[in-house]
């Protein structure tokens, strides 16, 4: 079998850039961690609620939960008994020690009504029955956040709801936030996001030209030193997409392939 010729190289080089840059923007898509589209293309950001100060509840029975939002507890814990004690998203203070009510979690879905964003955490210390028993079952909280412009600030969490009704033996909670902060906003970056986009495409177009220009004054013009950088004038580029585009046209597809 005969070495891949450079001109091979280069266009798998290209080939794979082009295909690397397919996979980053694909991945671009992804939720970022807290924020949520709607079906109807509304966004929601809650990464603001994520503070470093823990939110507060009381609940009827005197008990407090603290709790933060797509983030771990900053209050210290006590008594607290789950496998890992730095992923507790929120956790009730009982006489015998703090009780998980769920992991943390950064996945933020919409409510089924698709009122506003919803973040469930499951996963918190394990259920017990009035006699003490552990059982298999583990705690779980769920937030509804509700649009509110009327809160200042950050709002309060309310607890609608818990179960078992006994509030030692309480292992799923149901909790609403109402907040500004769960109104639907305008994407982060809008008219900006668009503008640094197209600086990052002229970036990469650049470093591109760059590089194949100065591999093939290296390799194939056997240029050496400054000689070798490619040169910025509207000849310069004209010479080397036409290069680009020889290289391309002539490729032998199966050398890329098995080569
Ligand atoms: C995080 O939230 C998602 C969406 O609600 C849920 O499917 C997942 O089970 C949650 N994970 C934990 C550890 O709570």
């Amino acid at each position: 079998m005969t070495r891949p010729t450079l001109k091979s190289r280069l266009f798998f080089f290209l080939f794979a850039l082009l295909a690397g840059l397919g996979g980053g923007g694909v991945a671009g898509l992804e939720e970022r961690p807290c924020t949520v589209h709607s079906s109807d293309g509304s966004y929601y950001d809650l990464n603001p609620l994520s503070a470093s100060k823990d939110y507060d509840i009381t609940t009827p029975g005197g008990h407090r939960i603290i709790l933060n939002v797509c983030r771990s507890v900053q209050e210290e814990t006590w008594n607290l008994k789950v496998d890992d004690p730095k992923d507790v998203a929120g956790f009730i203070r009982r006489d015998h020690g703090d009780f998980s009510i769920g992991k943390t979690n950064t996945t933020l879905v919409m409510q089924p009504d698709n009122e506003g964003p919803q973040l469930t955490m499951r996963d918190g210390s394990r259920c017990t029955s009035k006699s003490g028993a552990t059982q298999d079952s583990t705690a779980s909280t769920t937030i509804l956040f509700t649009c509110d412009t009327s809160v200042f600030g950050a709002g309060k969490p309310q607890l609608l709801w818990s179960a078992p009704e006994d509030e030692d033996e309480a292992c799923s909670w149901l909790i609403q936030w109402k907040t500004h902060y769960a109104c639907p906003r305008g994407e982060r970056g809008g008219i900006w996001g668009f503008f640094t986009f197209v600086a990052v495409i002229i970036l990469l177009l650049l470093t591109l030209y760059l590089t194949l220009g100065t591999l093939y004054n290296r390799y194939a013009l056997k240029l050496r030193g400054f000689d070798q950088l490619p040169q910025f004038s509207i000849e310069g580029a004209k010479y080397h997409v036409q290069e680009m585009w020889d290289v391309a046209r002539d490729a032998d597809w199966r050398e890329v392939f098995e080569g």
